[in-house]
């Protein structure tokens, strides 16, 4: 039995929808889905209709897009936590496991292992310390750069994306102080904890979008022995003070190569690589 993830679906694309239908079937294990699935309700419950035929157990957290409020068609309207609460709902409708619900124990493992889907967003603090955090996204802007956050992420009903981000981060402050140290913890987190996960060359001030850096020690902070990532659309897999960092993306069309089919990006996370 295994664990599986992978992040960053993005059923808007028609080939990754056609794609995910053609998934195999992995009916012994369980797999960790971290965010951008899509950005409706519908691609949502698409999703989790085929996923969770395939797999024992589904764990899901969200990410940017999913939380969008898109203006057109006949999506929810829904701003902010609002929508946030309506994914949390129709995942619980196919049993699948939220930030919002107890940690599961994977019963794979000698040791005691905690899978702890997270939501926590990011504030804008991935920018240089000359950079103000009132004139980060114009220093962006400054470059062509601005994230569609900015338009379809409202952060109803707090004043901010980062106000929201800090609430979400002193919520998850608390649960994950309590796991006991002799357990293992996999982190699943749509943004990478670290910034220097955040691997874009070619446009380096969407660093705003993605993360805190409030969650740069949790690794070493709390009981961790993977943290799972995806939103950067670079797959990786790093080592920083013995804890393996997996990021998970498929991305949209030109990311990955169709002929792998989707199966050939799930990134074994639980029992993972012998090292
Ligand atoms: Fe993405
Ligand atoms: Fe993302």
């Amino acid at each position: 039995m295994k664990v599986y993830a992978i992040s960053d679906l993005h059923l808007t694309v028609q080939s990754n929808r056609l794609a995910l239908a053609a998934l195999p079937y992995y009916l012994e294990d369980w797999l960790i889905v971290v965010g951008d699935v899509g950005e409706t309700e519908d691609q949502l419950h698409y999703a989790l209709s085929i996923l969770t035929r395939r797999f024992a157990k589904v764990i899901w957290a969200p990410g940017n897009h999913d939380l969008w409020t898109i203006p057109s068609g006949n999506a929810s309207k829904l701003q902010g936590d609002g929508k946030y609460q309506l994914l949390v709902s129709i995942c619980r409708s196919y049993g699948v496991l939220t930030p919002e619900d107890p940690y599961p124990l994977w019963p794979g493992a000698s040791k005691p292992t905690v899978l702890a889907p997270l939501f926590l967003l990011y504030d804008y603090s991935f920018r240089p310390t000359d950079v103000s955090e009132t004139q980060a996204v114009a220093w962006a802007e400054e470059t062509g750069v601005v994230c569609t956050d900015e338009f379809l992420l409202y952060p109803t009903p707090y004043p901010s994306r980062a106000a929201w981000c800090h609430a979400r981060v002193a919520y998850t402050e608390k649960r994950l102080a309590v796991i006991p140290p002799s357990h293992s913890l996999v982190l699943i987190n749509h943004f990478p904890l670290r910034q220097e996960f955040v691997r874009l060359k070619k446009i380096p001030r969407f660093s705003l979008w993605c993360g805190t850096t409030k969650t740069e020690d949790w690794h070493t902070r709390f009981p961790v022995s993977v943290v799972v990532y995806g939103h950067i659309h670079f797959r990786s897999t790093d080592y920083r003070d013995g804890v393996r960092f997996e990021e998970v993306s498929l991305g949209y069309q030109r990311d990955w190569q169709q002929a792998k089919g989707i199966g050939g990006y799930l990134r074994e996370i639980l029992p993972g690589p012998q090292r």
